[in-house]
């Protein structure tokens, strides 16, 4: 990736920064529950936190980012937790939207949008209908999302299409599943975070992280900030990436 055109900055070296950093935003709950506070208050800080990242990763260079938001699996919460986090996306991009619009982002939104409210669908809609042609950085909101139903969801699309006798199913392989999934134009991430000490994936990009370096930081998410997505780079940075070569490819 090249970043001639990119403005200076201070911190680590632009040319380490990768195209596209994904994040599992984890710990909400353990921040709270460590300061005797309600879990809505860790989900609230943990906006916060995104607020920051978001102009952090500005600042860095990195052009995709994508947030893991609600799972799937998430619907197993209390109903009550499911309304915070729901009035907190709600808030989220009603607050936030007109400057992600000024400074340049392209709001994308992954995930099931079926069965949710529609006042929700329709901020969705509008978050990317209104930042469509920014190109300055991608955010990426993975949002009712699980990679196993967006595999399962691809693999439909294209029974269909073999139903309806527009493919030959010799014609399926991983590239053609890879463009059936809900963002097929953005690319792989390179790195993947998981805050709060977890080391799982939990369903998220599974398809897409098959080359992605992972690494896992102790820190709560409301605790994230741009020093520790800038230690997260570094270590990135340090490892050899071989996609099943025998050449080390620099990080990005
Ligand atoms: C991440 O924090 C937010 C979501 C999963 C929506 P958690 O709510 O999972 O926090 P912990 O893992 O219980 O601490
Ligand atoms: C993953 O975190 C989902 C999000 C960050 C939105 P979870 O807290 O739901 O994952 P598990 O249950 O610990 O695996
Ligand atoms: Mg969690």
């Amino acid at each position: 990736m090249s970043n001639a055109a990119a403005p200076a900055t201070e911190g680590p070296d632009r040319s380490e920064a990768p195209a596209h950093v994904a994040i599992i935003m984890d710990g909400n709950g353990r921040w709270a529950a460590a300061r005797g506070l309600p879990r809505a208050e860790g989900h609230r800080r943990g906006v916060e936190a995104l607020r920051r990242v978001v102009r952090a990763s500005h600042e860095l260079g990195i052009r995709y980012l994508t947030i893991f938001s609600f799972s799937s699996e998430n619907w197993s919460r209390p109903a009550s937790e499911i309304g915070d986090l729901f009035g907190l996306l709600r808030r989220f991009i009603r607050n936030d939207l007109a400057s992600l619009h000024r400074d340049g982002v392209k709001v994308r939104i992954i995930g099931e949008r079926e069965g949710l409210e529609s006042d929700i669908c329709a901020l969705l809609n509008e978050a990317e209908e209104l930042t469509r042609d920014n190109t300055r950085l991608t955010l990426v909101v993975a949002f009712n999302y699980g990679s196993r139903q967006e595999i399962a969801k691809a693999a439909q699309k294209l029974a269909r299409e073999i139903a309806e006798g527009k493919r030959d199913p010799a014609t399926i392989d991983a590239e053609t599943l890879g463009a059936h999934l809900d963002a097929p134009d953005i690319p792989d991430p390179d790195l993947i975070i998981r805050t709060s000490g977890e080391q799982r994936l939990s369903n998220f990009l599974m398809w897409q992280a098959a080359y992605s370096e992972l690494v896992f930081v102790p820190i709560h998410w409301p605790d994230f900030d741009k020093a520790a997505l800038e230690s997260a780079i570094a270590e990135f940075a340090r490892r050899e990436r071989r996609f099943g070569g025998l050449v080390a490819k620099t990080a990005s």
